[in-house]
């Protein structure tokens, strides 16, 4: 099986970990490199979280590029340690580096990108779960990525669920929604997961108690959920521990498309005012000439939840 090359930008983050563990965990993938960006923390923090994940993975052979602090026209009003907790890792600690060699390469992740991906025509697969800053940054140092990238497949947007930061906004897009419009506007190979999907796809505490039991991965998710999971239950009232899946969701699609289902529409993303950030898909095929993107609207949770949490289960063992 030739293994699909991913490039995968993040903000670690507890679900950002629990994707990248996935990817690692998973023979479907090879893990080709590692950007991050602002979004649950600063980029400081996810920059340190990525570096920290990777070395307690054994992966310190996959490079980390370090990325955008900020929003590209807006100021950085929001980062999410209300969610993530305060080292956006659950609050286990991590307020350092583990080891003192552990450091990004001297690229910013935006030039990263725009080269790994030209070097290999039709073969990388980015997967971007954050703020989508080092994505247009690197479109606009490199138009020619358009037809050069495999895929982008992005957790962020949403079609018809509503918003998760405001009433129509999922966090990623608001976070730089004018970073999301050039992506949207590039005319990209480009799959939306949105909130469609991963607010279907819950974890509780059955597939949290069974990682606690299984290898050093799944003992790891284990450990910086809690926070997270108290996160929901303040926000939204779940029962059980329950949690929504939006990066490892993001994720499982790139291992198993087939698990999935959407609609090809033309999108808008709006910029500014009450809307800000929001995904407008054109479901009526009459409204909108921009580009289309894949937007996935159908899933079969149990299934994704449960991939997650083999997968998990049976890395580091
Ligand atoms: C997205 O926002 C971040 O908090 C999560 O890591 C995820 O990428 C969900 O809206
Ligand atoms: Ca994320």
């Amino acid at each position: 099986m030739s293994r699909k090359r991913i490039l995968f930008d993040t903000d670690p983050g507890v679900d950002d970990a629990m994707a990248l563990l996935l990817a690692l965990a998973s023979p479907e993938l090879e893990v080709v490199g590692v950007t991050t960006v602002f979004g649950n923390s600063t980029v400081e923090a996810t920059t340190r979280n990525a570096l920290n994940l990777l070395h307690f993975a054994g992966r310190t052979d996959i490079p980390v590029a370090r990325g955008a602090a900020r929003p590209m026209v807006l100021p950085l009003d929001r980062t999410a340690e209300h969610v993530h907790g305060e080292d956006a890792m659950g609050n286990i600690g991590w307020h350092a580096l583990l080891h003192p060699d552990l450091k990004p390469i001297d690229r910013p992740a935006a030039q990263f990108i725009a080269a790994t991906i030209m070097a290999h025509p039709g073969e990388i697969t980015l997967v971007a779960v954050g703020p989508l800053t080092n994505v247009a940054l690197a479109l606009q140092l490199e138009p020619r990525l358009v037809h050069a990238v495999r895929e982008v497949v992005i957790m962020g947007g949403t079609v018809s669920t509503p918003g998760n930061v405001s009433p129509v906004a999922e966090a990623n897009l608001y976070a730089d929604p004018h970073a999301a419009a050039v992506v949207f506007n590039a005319g990209l190979p480009l799959t939306m997961v949105g909130l469609d999907v991963t607010m279907q796809v819950k974890m509780d505490d059955s597939h949290f108690a069974r990682l606690r039991q299984a290898g050093r991965f799944g003992q790891f998710v284990a450990q910086i959920v809690p926070f997270y999971q108290e996160a929901h239950r303040r926000r939204y009232g779940y029962p059980n521990g329950q949690i929504d899946t939006h990066d490892p969701s993001a994720m499982a699609y790139a291992i198993a498309p087939s698990l999935f289902a959407g609609e090809r529409w033309s999108m808008t993303v709006v910029t500014d005012g009450p809307a800000r950030g929001m995904t407008i898909a054109d479901r009526r095929r009459r409204f909108l000439n921009t580009p289309a993107a894949y937007c996935l609207m159908h899933v079969d949770a149990p299934r994704v939840a449960q991939l997650i949490t083999e997968r998990l289960a049976a890395a580091g063992a």
